[in-house]
C-alpha cells in the first residue's frame, strides 16, 4: 500500500517534471537526438535496479553512470552478466560490437521495466548513457523517475568542439576536468587546449625547462583593455595589477587530463601556436626570434611584434624538439599549431629571414609564414599526426594536408573545402562565447566585445550554402572558442560557455531542419535543474526569452 501511494506521489511528480509549458510533454534532452517516441510509460529507478553486461567490459561507461548515481543520488548500481529474475535493469546491448569501433550511434528505449542501451562501441554506450542521465528526474523522490522512451540517435557532424585558452588565465587540472565534463553531458568530442600564447607557457617540456620556469610566469597583467597612444603605442595611463602570474601542466598532468578525457570519448587537440603568439616561448628562449631579444612573458592583451624567426634553422629544430615531446602526450589524430596573427614586421627586416626568402624563392613575408607551415606540417606529417591551423594559414598557399579553422568568419573555410581541405567552423560571430550575451553591458562582467547571443548560436549552421555538396564533405563541424583575457576565473569560463555550448551541441547533433529553438528552450530550462544541481555558474539570459 505504502509502495502505491508512493508510486502515485511520484508519478505525479514525474508528470510535472515532464509537462513545463502549455500542458506539453517536454524531454530535457541537450542535444536532442534525432529520433524520439515517448510511450507515455514510466521506469523507477533505485539502488536495486541492476546493470546487466553480458560481453566487454565497459569499465568507463558504466563508471560514468555509476559517478553520477553516487554523487548526486548517494548509490550506485551492481553490475551482474544476466538478466535478473525479478527487479528492473538496464540491458547493455553490444550490438555487432567492437572496442575499435568509432561510431556514435546509439539506441535507447526504456519501458517500464527495462532500459535498454544498444550500441556497436564503447562511444555509442556511452552516449547512451549520457542520454539516460539527462532523462532522471531532479527532485528528491524514493525512486529516480524515468520517462519511457523509444530514442535512436546519431550525431550530424563529426567534430563537435570546444575550446579553451589555458594561456591568457590559467585554470587548474580539477577546473579542466569539470570543463570535460560539461562538454561530455552535451556530447561533444573535442576538446581544443589552447596552451601556448604570448601571456603564457602552459605545457612543461622537458627538454626546455625554461618555457615553464619563465614562460609561465608573467611579472603583472593589464587591468582592463588596452589603449594606445596617437602614435600606436601602449598607453602609459593603462593600469597593471602588479601581481605576478602564472601556473603550467606538468606531463604528469596533461596525461591525466588526457586520459579522464579519453575516458568520456573527448579527443583533446592541443595547440602550440606558431609563428606569432609566441612571447612567453621568447622571453625563455630568445635566441629563436629575429632579434635575440631580451623579452619579457607579455603583460597586455593583444599580439606581440615578436614571433618565431623563420629565418634561423635552430628555430625549426626548437619546435620539432617540442612537437616531438606533445605527440607523445596527445594520442589525438591532429595537433593544432595556431598560424594566427603572426605580425610580420619583423620578418622584413631580418637578415636570416629575407635570406630565407631569397634562397627558396618566395614571394613575400607571406609566404615566408607558408613556408614556416609547410615545413613544420611535413615534421608532423613525419611524426604520424597531421596539422590543423587558423585560417591565416591559407595566406601564401595551404600546406598539402592541413586542416583549416575558419575562425575570422566563414571565408577561410569555405577557400579550404573548395581546395578539398578538412575545416572546422569557427568564426567569431556565432562562435566565439567571449563574446557578449546581452546587449545590457553595464549587466555583464567585462567582455572582448561582440554580441553572440544564444539563439544566434542555436541558428547557427556549419555548411556555408555556396558549397556543393562534394566540397560541403569537408566540413567537419564547428567548435566554441573560450579565449580568457577577460576570463579571470573559473566560474565565470561557466557563465561565459553555459548554456551556449548546449545550443552549439544541438546545432552541431542534430539536422539543421530537426532544430526548433522554441523547443530547445524549453528543455534548457528543465535541464538547468541539473546544471543548479551540478553547481554549475550557468548564464541564465535564456530563462527571460519567450
Ligand atoms: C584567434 O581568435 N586569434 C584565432
Ligand atoms: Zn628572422
Amino acid at each position: 500500500m505504502k509502495r502505491l501511494f508512493l508510486a502515485i506521489i511520484t508519478l505525479f511528480q514525474a508528470a510535472a517534471f515532464a509537462q513545463p509549458a502549455a500542458g506539453k510533454k517536454v524531454l530535457p534532452l541537450i542535444p536532442y537526438p534525432s529520433e524520439v517516441k515517448m510511450t507515455g510509460d514510466l521506469f523507477f529507478l533505485n539502488s536495486n535496479t541492476k546493470i546487466v553486461l553480458m560481453q566487454e567490459n565497459l569499465s568507463k561507461e558504466i563508471s560514468s553512470l555509476n559517478e553520477h548515481l553516487k554523487k548526486y543520488y548517494n548509490f550506485e548500481l551492481q553490475v551482474i552478466s544476466n538478466i535478473p529474475n525479478d527487479g528492473n535493469y538496464i540491458l547493455i546491448l553490444q550490438k555487432g560490437f567492437d572496442t575499435k569501433n568509432t561510431s556514435e550511434e546509439y539506441e535507447l528505449n526504456v519501458n517500464n521495466n527495462q532500459i535498454q542501451i544498444s550500441a556497436s562501441s564503447e562511444h555509442g554506450v556511452f552516449n547512451g548513457i549520457q542520454t539516460l542521465i539527462q532523462l532522471f528526474s531532479i527532485e528528491k523522490t524514493a525512486d529516480i523517475i524515468i520517462p519511457c522512451v523509444n530514442i535512436k540517435d546519431k550525431p550530424n557532424y563529426q567534430w563537435r568542439g570546444m575550446h579553451l585558452d589555458c594561456s591568457r588565465h590559467f585554470f587548474s587540472k580539477e577546473e579542466v576536468k569539470k570543463y570535460i565534463d560539461h562538454l561530455a553531458m552535451y556530447k561533444f568530442n573535442v576538446f581544443h587546449w589552447h596552451l601556448t600564447d604570448d601571456q603564457g607557457w602552459r605545457i612543461e617540456i622537458k627538454k626546455y625547462p625554461l618555457l615553464t620556469e619563465v614562460g609561465s610566469k608573467r611579472k603583472e597583467t593589464l587591468i582592463g583593455k588596452p589603449t594606445f597612444d596617437k602614435n600606436g603605442q601602449p598607453s602609459k595611463t593603462d593600469k597593471y595589477d602588479g601581481k605576478p602570474y602564472g601556473g603550467f601542466y606538468t606531463q604528469e598532468d596533461i596525461k591525466e587530463i588526457v586520459a579522464y578525457a579519453t575516458s568520456k570519448h573527448i579527443t583533446v587537440v592541443p595547440e602550440i601556436e606558431m609563428p606569432g603568439h609566441s612571447l612567453a616561448a621568447l622571453a625563455a628562449y630568445p635566441q629563436y626570434s629575429c632579434t635575440g631579444g631580451p623579452f619579457e612573458t607579455f603583460t597586455r592583451w593583444g599580439v606581440s611584434d615578436d614571433v618565431y624567426c623563420a629565418g634561423k634553422e635552430e628555430t625549426f629544430h626548437f619546435l620539432e624538439d617540442i612537437l616531438s615531446e606533445v605527440v607523445t602526450l596527445f594520442p589525438s589524430e591532429y595537433i593544432h599549431i595556431g598560424g594566427d596573427e603572426c605580425v610580420k614586421e619583423r620578418w622584413k627586416t631580418c637578415a636570416n629571414c629575407q635570406k630565407r626568402i631569397a634562397d627558396e624563392k618566395l614571394k613575400d613575408v607571406n609566404e615566408l609564414q607558408s613556408y614556416f607551415i609547410t615545413r613544420m606540417e611535413k615534421y608532423i606529417n613525419s611524426l604520424g599526426k597531421k596539422i590543423i591551423g587558423w585560417d591565416e594559414i591559407l595566406e601564401g598557399g595551404l600546406a598539402p594536408n592541413a586542416a583549416v579553422m575558419s575562425w575570422r568568419g566563414t571565408e577561410g573555410g569555405i577557400a579550404a573545402a573548395k581546395q578539398k581541405h578538412f575545416v572546422v567552423m569557427t568564426p567569431g560571430k556565432p562562435c566565439y562565447f567571449d563574446h557578449y550575451q546581452s546587449k545590457n553591458k553595464a549587466a555583464e562582467p567585462l567582455a572582448i566585445g561582440g554580441f553572440n547571443p544564444i539563439d544566434s548560436v542555436y541558428s547557427y549552421n556549419p555548411t556555408p550554402k555556396i558549397l556543393n555538396a562534394d566540397e560541403a564533405k569537408f566540413i567537419m563541424g564547428a567548435q566554441g572558442n573560450v579565449w580568457t583575457e577577460y576570463i579571470l576565473t573559473f566560474s565565470q569560463v561557466e557563465y561565459m560557455s553555459v548554456p551556449r555550448m548546449a545550443a552549439l551541441a544541438e546545432t552541431l547533433w542534430l539536422e539543421q531542419n530537426k532544430k526548433n529553438f522554441k523547443e530547445f528552450s524549453e528543455r534548457l530550462k528543465i535541464h538547468s535543474k541539473l546544471l543548479d544541481r551540478k553547481g554549475v555558474n550557468y548564464a541564465k539570459h535564456f530563462m527571460a526569452k519567450k
